[in-house]
C-alpha cells in the first residue's frame, strides 16, 4: 500500500520554529511531526510514503533517510513548481501511488496528530464500498476547518463543505483519508482543492463516506494548539499505561524526558511537559504545559510554563517564562528576564523582559 503526506505550505503560523525547520520536521513529545505519521503508515502496512512537497524537499529527504532505513519503509518526494493545493500534488505523484495491486491509498494532512486508528479506517472503507474515506472529528469551533454533514448511521457524506462562514455542523475533516485509485481521475494536474472541489463533488454522486475518529485530535500548526495536543497526547499515551512517560517524585501528572536530558536537584516538571534530547534543566527549575528542545539549557529556578522552548536555547536563572512565549533555535533569554508570551526569532539575546505578548525580531 502506498501513502501520501500533504507537505506543503511554510508553516508560517508555526513560526518561529519554521524558520528554522520545516514544519513536518518539528519536534512534537520529542518526535518530528512527521515521524508520528510515517510510523503509523508502516505499522498497517504501508510501504512507500510519498512526500507531496513544494520547496525544499533535499532538507526532508536527507533527514528522513536514516528513517527509512531504520522503519523500512520507502520514502520518496514529488516535488511541485507551484503550489497544487491539497488536490493538485495528488494527480502529480499519480504514477508513483498507482501500483498493479489496485489497492486504495492514504493521504494524510501533514500537521495533524491522534492516535492514528488507520486499521479501523481500512476495515471502513472496505465495509462500506464507495469511492472514499476521511475520518472525522467533532470539535467547539468548526468554523476553522472542513465541515462534514453525514448520516451517522450510514457514515455517508451528505455534503462538505470547507471553512463555513455559517453553522453547519460540528463534525469536521480531520485531515486523513483513504481513497480508491479512482479518485485520481477526478482531479486534474493544476492547483486545485481536494476540500473546496474533489470531495464536493465525491459527496453529490453519494460516494463519499466519513468514520468517527476515535480517540483525540488536534491540528498542531500553530503554538496555541500544539500545546493543547501535546496535553492530549500526553493523556492517550496515560490511557495507554505507555512507559515512556517519567515517574519520581520530582514529576507531577504527564511528563516526557529524553533519556539523554539532565534534570537536577528539587526541580519540579509537569504536567504535561516533553523535554528533549541533550536538555540541561539545572536545580531548582520549575516546567508546566511546555516543550523544551533539544539542546535547551536552563538554569537555577527559572520557571517556565505554557511555552516552547527552541533548540539550543538558554534561560537565565531565576527568569520567568509564560503565556505562550515561543523562543526560535539558539535565543538566550538573561537572569531574572520575565517574557509574557513573547514569540523571539532565531538567534537573539533577551535582556530585558517583554512585559506583554509581542514578536521581538
Ligand atoms: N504539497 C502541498 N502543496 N501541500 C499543501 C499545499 C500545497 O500547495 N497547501 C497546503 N498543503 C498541505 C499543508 O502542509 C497541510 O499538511 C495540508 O496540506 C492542509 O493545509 P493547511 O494549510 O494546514 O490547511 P488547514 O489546516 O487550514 O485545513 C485543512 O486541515 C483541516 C484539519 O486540520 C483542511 O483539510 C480542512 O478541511 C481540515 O479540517
Ligand atoms: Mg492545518
Amino acid at each position: 500500500m502506498k501513502a501520501l503526506i500533504l507537505v506543503g505550505g511554510f508553516g508560517t503560523r508555526l513560526r518561529p520554529l519554521t524558520l528554522s525547520a520545516p514544519k513536518p520536521l518539528v519536534e512534537f513529545a520529542n518526535k518530528p511531526m512527521i515521524l508520528h505519521q510515517i510510523e503509523a503508515l508502516k505499522a498497517v502496512g504501508v510501504t512507500e510514503v510519498v512526500l507531496a512537497i513544494s520547496y525544499q524537499p533535499e532538507v526532508m529527504l536527507n533527514f528522513l533517510k536514516e528513517f527509512e532505513e531504520k522503519l523500512d519503509i520507502k520514502i520518496t518526494c514529488s516535488k511541485e513548481t507551484e503550489p497544487l493545493g491539497t488536490a493538485g500534488p495528488l494527480a502529480l505523484a499519480r504514477e508513483k501511488l498507482v501500483d498493479g495491486s489496485g489497492e486504495p491509498f492514504f493521504v494524510l494532512n501533514s500537521d495533524v496528530i491522534c492516535e492514528y486508528p488507520l486499521k479501523d479506517m481500512l476495515e471502513f472503507h472496505k465495509s462500506h464500498g464507495g469511492e472514499a474515506s476521511i475520518m472525522v472529528t467533532k470539535v467547539d469551533e468548526p468554523s476553522k476547518y472542513g465541515v462534514v454533514v453525514m448520516d451517522e448511521t450510514t457514515g455517508k457524506v451528505e455534503k462538505f463543505v470547507e471553512k463555513p462562514k455559517i453553522f453547519v455542523g460540528n463534525k469536521i475533516n480531520a485531515g486523513i483519508y483513504l481513497l480508491n485509485l479512482s479518485v485520481l481521475d477526478r482531479i486534474e494536474l493544476k492547483p486545485t482543492s481536494i476540500e473546496k472541489e474533489v470531495f464536493p463533488m465525491i459527496a453529490t454522486d453519494r460516494k463519499l463516506y466519513a468514520m468517527i475518529l476515535p480517540g483525540f485530535w488536534m491540528d498542531i500548526g500553530q503554538p496555541k494548539d500544539y500545546i493543547t495536543g501535546l496535553r492530549l497526547y500526553l493523556d492517550s499515551l496515560r490511557r495507554m499505561s505507555s512507559s515512556k512517560l517519567a515517574s519520581g517524585s520530582h514529576i507531577i501528572g504527564n511528563v516526557l524526558v529524553d533519556e539523554s536530558a539532565v534534570i537536577g536537584d528539587e526541580c519540579l516538571i509537569g504536567p504535561d511537559v516533553a523535554v528533549g534530547p541533550g536538555c540541561v534543566i539545572e536545580s531548582g527549575v520549575r516546567l508546566s504545559h511546555c516543550t523544551v528542545m533539544r539542546g535547551v539549557r536552563i538554569k537555577k529556578h527559572a520557571c517556565i510554563s505554557h511555552s516552547i522552548l527552541g533548540w539550543h536555547s538558554t534561560v537565565g536563572r531565576w527568569a520567568r517564562v509564560e503565556n505562550m512565549t515561543i523562543l526560535g533555535e539558539d535565543v538566550h533569554v538573561g537572569d531574572e528576564v520575565y517574557s509574557n508570551g513573547g514569540v523571539v526569532l532565531p538567534h537573539k539575546e533577551i535582556k530585558a523582559s517583554i512585559l506583554k505578548p509581542e514578536i521581538v525580531l
